[in-house]
C-alpha cells in the first residue's frame, strides 16, 4: 500500500510544467483503433488511466511502440478482437470510448460495463442513444454492453444529447467518423478535450466542423490515415497548482499550459485574492495577502469545472469569511468533505451545495483519498497544515496526475511517497 507523508505549512515556490491532458488522453488512444495506418501521439501523461488504456489496446491486437515515456507510435492494422477484457476495461472510465471506436471501425464491440470514480450515479443512455439513432443494436448482458451496427455498417443521424456530456459528445463523435453519411450532434459539450480529440482525428483524415461549439458535424469518410499529433496540457492539473498554492501561498510559474483553458479557474482565484500573471504558455501564480471567500458553481466548459471542485474547496477552508460551493454536475461530490473535517475543515453539505466556514488553519491528520480529484483535496490541505498528514489510498490520484509528489517537491514541498506492507511497517521511498 502506498501512503503519502506530507509535513505541511510551506509556502510552494518554483516552477511546474504541466503535463498532457488526462481526459484528452483516454479518448485520443482508443481513437487511434480508427487509424489504418500508424499513428504517433506525443505529450502523453504518464499515468495509470493511461497505462490502462495501453493494456486494453495492446490485448485487442494494436502494435504499441514507445518512442518515449510521453510518446508513442500505436498501429491497429491487425486488431484481432472487439471484445475488451473485463479485468482491465471495468476499472476505468474512459474504456467506454472503446465502444465508439470499434463500432465505428469494424460494426461491432463488446465492452464492459464502465468504472472509474465513485461521485453518485453514472449512466451511460446519452452514448447508446447515439449509437442508436446511427443504427446499432446495444444490450447489456453479463456486466458486457454489446453494440452491433445494423449491416456491419453505422450510418450518419442527428443525435440532440438530453445532457451535456463530454463522454457522449466525444463517443458519438469517434462512431460518426467512419459512418456513411453526416452526423449532428446537438447540445455537445465545449470541453478543451473535446476540440482537442476532434483535431486529432481531423489530423488523419476526418471531417469533423463545430468542436468547442454545442453543435458539431461529422462527415463520415471511409477511412483514417495515420500522422502524428500532440495533446494539449492538462487544464485539471494545472489548476490543482494553482489552488495549491492558493492555500499554501508563495509563488510558483506554472508552465506549458493553454491559458484560455484556464479562464474559468482563473476568474475564481482572482476573486479569492490570489494574483495570476499570464506570460505566454505559462501563469506566474501568487498568494501573499490574506485568502478571501467566494461562491463557486460546477458547470460544463467554459464554467467552472467540477473536476476543480474539492481542490478549490480545500483552499477556501482557508478563506476569511463563508463561501457557498454548488456542485450541478455529479450528484454526490463532496464524500471527501469528512477527509478534510478531520484536518479541521468547517463545511456544512446539503445535498448539491456546501457551506464553508473559513478556519484559521489545519492540523495535520491521517487521511484518506476517497477519489483522483478528491485525493488532489487532500494533498492541497496536507501541503497547507500544520503538522504532518498522512494520506492513504494515493492510487486514485495517481490515475490522473503524473508525478505528482516529485512536482510538489520541486515546488519545495516536504511530500513524500512511502510504500507500506501494512499500516505499521512504514519503509520510506523517495517521492
Ligand atoms: N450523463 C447522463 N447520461 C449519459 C452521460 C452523462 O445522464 O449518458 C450525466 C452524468 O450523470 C453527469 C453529467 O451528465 O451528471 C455529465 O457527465 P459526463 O458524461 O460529461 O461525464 P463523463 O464523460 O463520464 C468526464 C470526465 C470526468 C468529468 C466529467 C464532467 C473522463 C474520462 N471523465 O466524465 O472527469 O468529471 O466529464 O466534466 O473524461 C476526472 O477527471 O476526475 C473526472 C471524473
Amino acid at each position: 500500500m502506498k501512503k503519502y507523508i506530507v509535513k505541511g505549512g510551506k509556502p510552494l515556490q518554483g516552477e511546474v510544467p504541466i503535463s498532457g491532458a488526462k481526459n484528452a488522453a483516454v479518448a485520443i488512444l482508443p481513437a487511434a483503433l480508427l487509424v489504418n495506418g500508424t499513428c504517433r501521439i506525443e505529450n502523453i501523461p504518464q499515468i495509470s488511466d493511461v497505462s490502462l488504456i495501453f493494456d486494453i489496446l495492446a490485448d485487442l491486437g494494436a502494435e504499441v511502440r514507445t518512442i518515449n515515456p510521453h510518446a508513442v507510435e500505436i498501429n491497429c492494422e491487425h486488431i484481432r478482437s472487439t471484445r475488451t477484457p473485463y479485468e482491465l476495461a471495468r476499472k476505468i472510465r474512459a474504456s467506454y470510448y472503446m465502444i465508439g471506436a470499434l463500432l465505428s471501425r469494424f460494426g461491432r464491440a463488446e465492452v464492459p460495463m464502465p468504472g472509474g470514480c465513485n461521485f453518485g450515479v453514472r449512466p451511460i443512455d446519452q452514448h447508446i442513444k447515439g449509437f442508436t439513432a446511427m443504427g446499432a443494436e446495444v444490450t447489456i448482458e453479463s456486466g458486457f454492453i454489446h453494440a452491433r451496427a445494423e449491416g456491419g455498417h453505422l450510418h450518419g443521424a442527428q443525435v440532440y444529447l438530453d445532457v451535456v456530456s463530454v463522454g457522449a459528445t466525444m463517443n458519438v463523435m469517434l462512431a460518426a467518423v467512419l459512418a456513411d453519411g453526416n452526423t449532428v450532434i446537438e447540445n455537445a459539450a465545449k470541453e478543451p478535450h473535446i476540440v482537442d480529440l476532434a483535431n486529432f482525428l481531423n489530423s488523419m483524415g476526418a471531417d469533423i466542423r463545430g468542436a468547442g461549439t454545442d453543435v458539431i458535424k461529422v462527415r463520415g469518410v471511409p477511412q483514417l490515415r495515420g500522422g502524428s499529433y500532440s495533446i494539449i496540457p492538462d487544464q485539471i492539473e494545472a489548476g490543482t497548482y494553482m489552488a495549491a498554492v492558493a492555500a499554501t501561498g508563495g509563488e510558483i510559474l506554472i508552465r506549458n499550459i493553454i491559458p484560455k483553458h484556464l479562464d474559468c479557474i482563473s476568474a475564481k482565484l482572482l476573486e479569492m485574492g490570489v494574483e495570476i500573471d499570464e506570460q505566454d504558455d505559462n501563469l506566474l501564480v501568487r498568494r501573499t495577502g490574506a485568502l478571501r471567500s467566494t461562491n463557486v458553481k460546477t458547470q460544463p466548459y467554459p464554467g467552472f469545472p467540477t473536476d476543480m471542485q474539492s481542490q478549490i474547496v480545500a483552499a477556501l477552508c482557508l478563506a476569511e469569511g463563508t463561501s457557498v460551493v454548488t456542485e450541478s454536475v455529479w450528484g454526490n461530490r463532496y464524500r471527501y468533505v469528512d477527509e478534510l473535517k478531520r484536518l479541521g475543515a468547517n463545511i456544512q453539505v446539503d445535498g448539491k451545495v456546501a457551506v464553508v466556514e473559513g478556519i484559521d488553519h489545519f492540523d495535520g491528520a491521517p487521511i484518506q483519498a476517497c477519489d483522483l480529484r478528491a485525493g488532489a483535496a487532500m494533498v492541497i490541505a496536507a501541503l497547507a497544515a500544520h503538522g504532518t498528514t498522512e494520506i492513504s489510498c494515493v492510487h486514485y490520484i495517481e490515475r490522473g496526475y503524473e508525478d505528482i509528489v516529485g512536482k510538489l517537491r520541486g515546488l519545495g514541498a516536504d511530500i513524500v511517497a512511502v510504500e507500506t506492507p501494512d499500516d505499521t511497517d512504514a519503509a520510506v521511498k523517495v517521492g
